[in-house]
């Protein structure tokens, strides 16, 4: 059996990469379903996050959508379906940097401090650059380098820098005022970096393959899975769904990532309003509204349609998640079974890490299990 770690650190997977997101599954889990699928499958993730599900299809040539509320995550997603090459990426870079038209810079203390002006200037030139071009894949690979490359720890030697920004964690945005209070204290810098060394640095790791073009980055959707209208976006029945719906009480997938979602148009202030989400307010409301989402998957799926959840909550919360797992089931207006059920193992666990402006740490254990349904 192929273990996780060899998997997530096989060159040929780096595309996956690309930029980390918040309670993403190890590759390995998608994939070691899909060893065992037909190649005509059609799979379907309705919480795609940053699209690990659908890069795991791809990569063993099968067909998939997903659906996210998260702008990020479909930048993220897309990505992963997207088909462009090293010099196609490079050449779009020199194109919206050369561009002269005018480009909006935030100001502020936070932005003095998180990047160097020049920097900043250029992150700015691709923004703006990105934003008013037409989506292709080479601009959706572009999107996510860039936010992937947006912040992260700064590297010893300027030549060999991973991130444009002074010092931050890789996984999520840092708030303004927390950030410059540490900046501050350590008399930390921004270091005069040429956006073009980190892009060019991930990219030739990620374009390090050829994949297959069995979906497009037209197949990621930015939609509620509550809403049959965004359902209605497929355009085949599905016979596969592998996802992991957001653990209870994880409400701030947009805000965490403010820094991200500015580049991609938002506010350059943290904005707290909360995007669509399953609702939280209460363990009952949880699962209604995760009986919409299985009712709507119903809507669209082959007969033998088969559903393959990953789900949990933070150890912290004394919550039954399984309980709302089963009640979801239930409340859907479809006949599903539960034909096997299992706890994610620790091996997996042990490896999640989240990172505190830089330093690795180990994040909040999550209590996990993985459900294998089908009609019946
Ligand atoms: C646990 S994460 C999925 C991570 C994914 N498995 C990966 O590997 O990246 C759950 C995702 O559900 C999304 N989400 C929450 N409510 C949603 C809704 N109503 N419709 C679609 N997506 C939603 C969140 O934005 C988040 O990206």
């Amino acid at each position: 059996m192929v273990t996780g770690k060899k998997l997530s650190s096989d060159p040929r997977h780096r595309l996956n990469t690309i930029c980390p997101y918040y309670t993403m599954f190890p590759l390995e889990f998608p994939i070691r379903i899909l060893n065992r699928t037909a190649k005509d499958t059609v799979v379907l993730d309705p919480f795609c996050g940053r699209g690990t599900t659908n890069y795991a299809a791809r990569a063993k040539g099968i067909q998939s959508f997903g659906i996210d509320t998260s702008p990020i995550a479909v930048a993220i997603a897309k990505a992963k379906l997207a088909t462009t090459s090293l010099e196609k990426v490079l050449a779009l870079i020199e194109r919206l940097l050369e561009r002269a038209e005018t480009c909006e810079v935030p100001k502020g203390e936070f932005w003095d401090w998180a990047y160097h002006p020049d920097t900043l200037d250029q992150i700015c030139k691709l923004r703006t650059g990105l934003l008013k071009t037409k989506e292709t894949d080479e601009s959706v690979m572009l999107r996510a380098l860039m936010l992937g490359c947006l912040h992260g720890p700064q590297q010893k030697d300027i030549n060999n820098s991973s991130y444009f920004s002074n010092q931050m964690p890789r996984t999520f945005s840092s708030k303004p005022d927390y950030s410059v209070r540490y900046w501050k204290e350590r008399d930390l810098k921004p270091l005069k970096i040429d956006i073009r060394g980190p892009l060019y640095k991930k990219a030739s790791r990620v374009l390090n393959n050829r994949l297959n073009d069995i979906s497009s980055t037209k197949n990621i959707f930015l939609g509620d899975s509550r809403h049959r209208a965004t359902f209605k976006k497929l355009s085949k029945s599905v016979s596969l769904v592998i996802t992991s719906p957001p653990y209870y009480g994880m409400t701030t997938y947009v805000q965490d990532q403010w820094l991200r979602h500015w580049f991609l148009g938002g506010s350059s202030e943290v904005n707290y309003e909360r995007t669509p989400q399953v609702s939280h307010a209460s363990a009952n409301d949880f699962s209604t509204s995760l009986a919409q989402v299985w009712d709507n998957i119903y809507s669209v799926s082959q007969d033998q349609i088969k559903m393959v959840i990953r789900f949990g909550a933070l150890a912290s919360r004394s919550i039954d998640y399984d309980e709302i797992l089963l009640d979801s089931l239930r409340k859907s207006i479809a006949p599903w079974k539960i034909y096997c059920r299992r706890k994610v193992e620790l091996a997996e666990k042990g490896r999640r890490q989240a990172e505190h402006m830089g330093a690795r740490v180990q994040s909040t254990p999550l209590q996990e299990m993985d459900y294998f349904i089908q009609l019946d």
